[in-house]
């Protein structure tokens, strides 16, 4: 892979998980591309398939899932659906740092972080192991943490939120071009977020990466991503330029998520929760649009026909009701 910042192109990924029901899928015809050098958010509410997405990148999805359509283009890479065993394995953590959702659950227990540190180096043959040490303390030092104390700890010593930040920083040490951040945020308090946000930018912005950040909580992209996409019931409904999409959402569930935020409204008795709750894979609906249920737009075609996804310059939104007005 190059040394700069690679782009990425999902083309018509779809994601199954085997169930009593049959494979159900939880990402369904997605396509989306991280321009290189770009923060890309992704945001939905529990459950939208926002995890196995990212797990996608990483060919990382777990039986009883399995990538069943589409194609995940790396630069530099190809297509990580075709990557197996030990290329895979280099891809990871060299070329594609990751932090999964709840990082702050995943250390080895029985080893301190140092100790993981240099397991991870080594299993990626860098040779110059106090160089990583150093960089791995400079990394926890600028997140607040004392970058030596927490590289001589062992998991149970460290609270969630410092566990967070020793997930983010294991995603950047090894100088992957690619980073994706599951929910990097969830255990840390606003002030301590907002201080992780900045620096994942700052190092983001150094080092030339491509960046996407995962998050069911819309204030998390707002900060940090350049390009938005929103997912619902495993459909990507509506994505552009953060700007563009959070001043004036499209979709229905655009607005609803941002209504429902007292910080992106602007008033606390203005924000309205969004009625009702996702779907699982159980009740996705299989035909026509995922969101009617809950739609205040919803129409007779809505039952029958999935909405295409339709671009208009730098936005796109998969949505009968909007598409139908501005087309029309
Ligand atoms: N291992 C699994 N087996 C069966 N269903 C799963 C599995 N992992 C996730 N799912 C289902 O897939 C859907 C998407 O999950 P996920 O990608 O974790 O969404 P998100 O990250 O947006 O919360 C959910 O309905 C979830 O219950
Ligand atoms: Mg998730």
């Amino acid at each position: 892979m190059s040394e700069q910042a690679p782009g990425v192109r999902i083309g018509g990924l779809t994601v199954v998980y085997k169930t009593p029901a049959g494979e159900l899928p939880a990402v369904r015809d997605i396509s989306l591309t991280l321009e290189p050098g770009s923060i890309t958010g992704i945001v939905g509410e529990s459950g939208s398939g926002k995890s196995t997405l990212a797990l996608s990148l990483l060919n990382a999805v777990q039986p009883p899932g399995r990538i069943a359509a589409g194609s995940v283009e790396i630069d530099g890479l190809g297509d990580v659906a075709g990557l197996k065993g030990e290329e895979l394995r280099k891809a990871r953590g060299k070329h594609i740092g990751y932090v999964f959702q709840a990082a702050q659950n995943s250390l080895n227990p029985l080893k301190t972080v140092g100790k993981q540190l240099l397991d991870l180096g080594r299993s990626h043959g860098v040779e110059d192991l106090r160089g990583l040490v150093r960089e791995a303390k400079e990394l926890l030092g600028r997140m607040g943490l004392d970058g030596t104390r927490v590289l001589d700890s062992h998991q149970h010593e460290l609270s969630g939120g410092m566990r967070q930040r020793v997930g983010i920083m294991l995603a950047l040490v090894l100088n992957a071009h690619l980073v994706v951040l599951d929910e990097p945020t969830t255990a840390l308090d606003m002030i301590t977020q907002a201080n992780i946000l900045k620096i994942v930018r700052e190092v983001h912005a150094e080092r030339g990466l491509t960046t996407l950040v995962i998050t069911h909580d819309i204030g998390v992209v707002a900060e940090v991503a350049d390009r938005l996409a929103v997912m619902y019931g495993g459909r990507l409904v509506e994505q552009g330029p953060t700007r563009e999409v959070l001043g004036s959402p499209r979709h229905p569930y655009t607005r609803g998520l941002i209504r429902a935020i007292p910080q992106l409204v602007g008033d606390i008795d203005e924000a309205q929760a969004l009625p009702g709750r996702p779907p699982t894979l159980a009740t996705v609906p299989k035909e026509g649009c995922v969101f009617r249920e809950r739609c205040p737009l919803r129409m007779d075609v809505c039952d029958d026909v999935d909405p295409e996804a339709v671009s208009d310059g730098p936005r796109v939104v998969a949505c009968h009701a909007v598409n139908v007005k501005e087309h029309a």
